[in-house]
């Protein structure tokens, strides 16, 4: 029977870091059948059916009556979205089935769980025509056990993939991003022993130690072995009956930066002779705060010299692997960056882990964005199992250093509501980061206000303006008064305008790559006044698709604000921000 059990595990059960345990990679060309009316799902009643396509049924006898076959139909490759893969399917919103068929070997005393990077926006699965549950979300993991379904030998899997938008959902209908569907990130196969370590957290002590925690999943109770090797630290804690095993290490790690961006490789251990269960992780130690109106990374005041990032790989589609991870970040990095802003939703974890070995800091944001439906708890309830999913994958990162809930929300009442629910969640899970979001300005005829009642709420105050494109010529920025009531860091998260690279003209007109570095050099010009700014991510790194652009022969479905073209054509503002990071760099080294 079609199955609407239950969601997929909640975020507090999922594995961390996948990919240092034992793992089969299910990435791959999967069969796929595209099903505008989801007919493999529904009877022509709309009720679920009982014989749908996740059953992956092959017909007993020739002449039985069946209208669908995975074994011949056609292939999309995984992580993937369909959009760029497949002519037919650019603007495709609606289901695709994927199926994968993978052998198991099912072992006494082993456990085997099915790990999802993301998929875009709702997962229904299915395994050997058993329903696993479903999950919500485009850019969060999760996963399902496994180990009572799965059969020694072949086995099918079937994920329905629904990337319709909907008005209730996070995000909601409207977005400035490409509605990129599929199952975008890896699946994979995840073996382990019927107790092993799921979850843990490192973190640095205020007298400079590290501490922590493991949490056991399964039966038993040996002690827990965490290890750093480097460091020649080796330390067993007992698990409590929960299971949760507390730990502290007298050492002092040398501290992660972006000047050095030192990771340690730890091993966190289930004992037992030998142990049955060992992750492997590589870990970076730094603090980061707030202090009046300025951000310490390590107890140091940092600028933060960054840029917005999409996860769009060069060329169109969802970036998907690390080599898309060091490539935007390579350009990044070339800027003169120390910062990236991961917009509007969790990146895949390449990305924030590739920004930990290159030494940047990252804004980590959930897609809260514009119009969501404040009112409805359901709305909340998806947004807040994405804010525990991102925080639960990414809470061991370096590189991290703050959490955004929401990108230009419209003010109100229940909007206050809900986002200062968020952030109290968020507090919840890592009191250690600092929180943010990126907020609308108030203009008024003596300059910008930053009057959000949200500011209260927030750590470090993000900030979206677009003087000289969306409102005011690009000069008027440098003549632009900010004014402040609070005692706080700001970062303006997004400023920008758009360029086609190639197209040359006067400064005067709109979409040359000239016009786009006047506002650059204003802007910049702008932001040398403004004594509490202590970052800024400019709107964007490359060029994005977008179906809110389609003016032909500039935008033709791009976001054109990229400083690079999504082709890697580096346009004239890349090298005002360039230079800009190459003056503030100079001055943090000489600690001006
Ligand atoms: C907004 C929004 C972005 C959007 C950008 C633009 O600030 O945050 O998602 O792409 O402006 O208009 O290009």
């Amino acid at each position: 029977m079609a199955s609407t059990s239950g969601p997929a595990a909640a975020a507090e059960a999922q594995l961390q870091n996948v990919d240092g345990r034992r793992v089969t990679s299910l990435d791959g060309a999967w069969r796929t059948i595209v099903d505008p009316f989801e007919n493999g799902y529904y009877n022509y009643r709309m009720q679920p059916h009982s014989d749908g396509y996740f059953r992956d049924a092959k017909p007993a006898d020739p002449s039985a009556l069946q209208e669908y076959d995975f074994e011949t139909s056609p292939t999309l490759q995984v992580p993937g979205d369909w959009n760029s893969q497949r002519p037919e399917l650019f603007f495709y919103e609606g289901t695709v089935w994927y199926r994968r068929l993978f052998e198991a070997e099912k072992e006494p005393g082993r456990r085997l769980f099915l790990h999802f990077g993301a998929v875009n926006y709702e997962a229904r699965v299915w395994l050997n025509g058993e329903s696993l549950g479903f999950h919500r979300g485009g850019f969060t993991p999760f996963g399902f056990e496994i180990t009572p379904l799965v059969r020694s030998g072949s086995n099918s899997l079937v994920v329905k993939v629904d990337n319709k938008r909907h008005r209730d959902a996070v995000p909601t209908v409207n977005t400035d991003w490409w509605n990129y569907g599929g199952l975008t990130r890896s699946v994979r196969l995840v073996d382990l022993p019927a107790t092993f370590v799921r979850d843990y957290a490192l973190r640095l002590r205020e007298d400079g130690g590290i501490e922590g925690w493991a949490q056991l999943d399964g039966p038993d109770r040996h002690p827990v072995t965490v290890r750093i090797p480097e460091l020649e630290a080796e330390v067993s804690a007992e698990p409590d009956a929960e299971g949760r095993a507390r730990f502290h290490l007298d050492v002092r790690p040398d501290r992660w930066s972006p000047q050095s961006p030192k990771l340690y490789a730890v091993e966190i251990a289930q004992a037992g002779d030998p142990p049955d269960d060992v992750v492997l992780d590589t870990i970076g130690f730094r603090s980061i705060a707030v202090r009046g109106d300025e951000i310490l990374l390590n107890g140091q005041p940092v600028f933060l010299r960054g840029i917005s990032i999409h996860e769009e790989a060069p060329g169109g589609g969802r970036a998907t692997g690390p080599e898309h991870a060091r490539t935007l970040l390579g350009w990044a990095k070339e800027l003169g960056c120390n910062f990236v802003r991961l917009a509007h939703y969790p990146h895949n974890e390449h990305m924030v882990r590739e920004a930990e070995r290159m030494g940047l800091m990252v804004w980590a944001e959930i897609p809260v964005y514009w119009t969501i439906l404040w009112q409805n708890p359901d709305t909340y309830a998806l947004a807040e199992q994405q804010l525990r999913e991102m925080i639960v994958r990414d809470k061991n990162r370096a590189s991290v250093v703050i959490w955004s809930v929401a990108n230009e929300t419209p003010r109100g009442e229940a909007r206050l509501r809900f986002l200062k629910g968020l952030i109290a969640e968020a507090r919840r899970l890592d009191p250690d980061r600092l929180i943010s979001a990126a907020t609308e300005v108030t203009t008024r005829e003596d300059g910008i206000h930053l009057d959000d009642p949200l500011i209260e709420s927030l750590d470090v105050l993000g900030v979206n303006e677009y003087v000289g494109w969306y409102w005011g010529a690009p000069e008027e920025a440098r003549a632009t008064r900010w004014h402040s009531r609070h005692n706080k860091p700001l970062v303006i998260s997004e400023f920008g305008a758009g360029a086609t690279a190639g197209l040359h003209g006067d400064a005067s007109e709109r979409w040359t790559e000239e016009y786009q570095e006047r506002v650059y050099l204003e802007q910049v010009a702008m932001l040398r006044q403004i004594p509490f700014l202590q970052g800024v991510s400019p709107w964007i790194l490359m060029d994005f698709r977008s179906p809110r652009r389609p003016l032909p022969g500039i935008q033709d479905f791009w976001n054109r604000k990229g400083l690079l073209s999504e082709r890697g054509q580096r346009k004239k503002a890349f090298y005002v921000l360039q230079e800009f990071y190459r003056e503030q760099a100079a001055a943090a080294a000489s600690g001006r």
